[in-house]
């Protein structure tokens, strides 16, 4: 099928969101191709509050095979073809991304909202020290914090039950409120749409009058919110449908 670039202007605001889907051409899973499993663990048990309390070093093992997994990727096309559109929009463009595998800031993108955190960066689970970046896997151990010596140090990821950043959120809102009245595009890709709020953002983009897109492998649970549906690997369709093939294939 032929695909038709994006309605893209010199006055075009655009909004993207990411799910992980766009990561899968580079060899990370998507949650659901996994069942939600990983060994015979449900995710779930090992990516939350309860899960950390109960055996920290399980955790550690997950997120540190998850590193190792991500160090070993490279961005693909869908990533590439991101951060070329970015470069031409400037302001006029934010990513927002549920993925934490790091691969949009490695293919160069720069506004950038991890809303679900990032892999490879750690924080204190009691102070409120900053998150740093971190690439240990902790195989050795838990570490406990060197600054409060209280608390233990833990990937910096919202886990289930968790509140994503309201600064993070801010920034979305402040995006649609500022394209509100100028050309609006809002593209969600590679994200089953089952997952709030993200899921969400396309009726919040819709209300400020955003052309709503959405591509994807298959078609989404919230596939009947979106005025346009691409189906299709987001290596293959992205640099077309953005309008940066040239770029993404130089
Ligand atoms: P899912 O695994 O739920 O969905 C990935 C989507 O990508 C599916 O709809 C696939 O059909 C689609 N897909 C797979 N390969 C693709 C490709 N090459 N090109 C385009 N689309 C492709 O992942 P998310 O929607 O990201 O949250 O899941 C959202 C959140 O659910 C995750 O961030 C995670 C989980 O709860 C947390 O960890 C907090």
């Amino acid at each position: 099928m032929a695909i038709t670039p994006l309605p893209i202007t010199d006055d075009t605001r655009v909004l993207v969101l990411t799910g992980a889907g766009v990561s899968a051409e580079s060899g990370i899973p998507t949650f659901r191709d996994a069942n939600g499993l990983w060994e015979s663990h449900r995710v779930e048990d090992v990516a939350s509050p309860e899960g950390w309390a109960a055996d920290k070093t399980l955790v550690w093992r997950f997120y540190g095979a998850r590193r190792d997994a991500a160090a070993r990727c490279a961005p693909n096309r869908a990533h590439l073809a991101l951060a070329a559109l970015e470069r031409r929009l400037g302001d006029r463009f934010l990513l927002v991304t549920q993925n934490v595998d790091g691969l949009h800031h490695r293919a160069g993108s720069q506004r950038l909202v991890e809303i679900h955190g990032a892999l490879f960066q750690s924080r204190c689970d009691t102070c409120d020290r900053d998150p740093f970046a971190d690439t240990e896997t902790y195989a050795s151990g838990v570490r406990s914090c060197e600054l409060c010596h209280r608390g233990f140090i833990r990937p910096h990821i919202v886990w289930f039950g968790e509140h994503l950043d309201v600064d993070h959120l801010a920034r979305v809102e402040t995006f649609v409120s500022d394209a509100r009245g100028h050309p609006f595009v809002y593209v969600a890709v590679g994200t089953s749409g089952l997952v709030y709020p993200a899921a969400g953002i396309v009726s919040v983009a819709r209300r400020a009058g955003a052309e709503t897109w959405l591509q994807n492998l298959d078609v989404a649970d919230n596939a009947d919110d979106f005025d346009h549906v691409v189906t299709g690997k987001a290596g293959e369709v992205l640099p077309t449908l953005l309008g940066v093939g040239d770029e993404v294939n130089s």
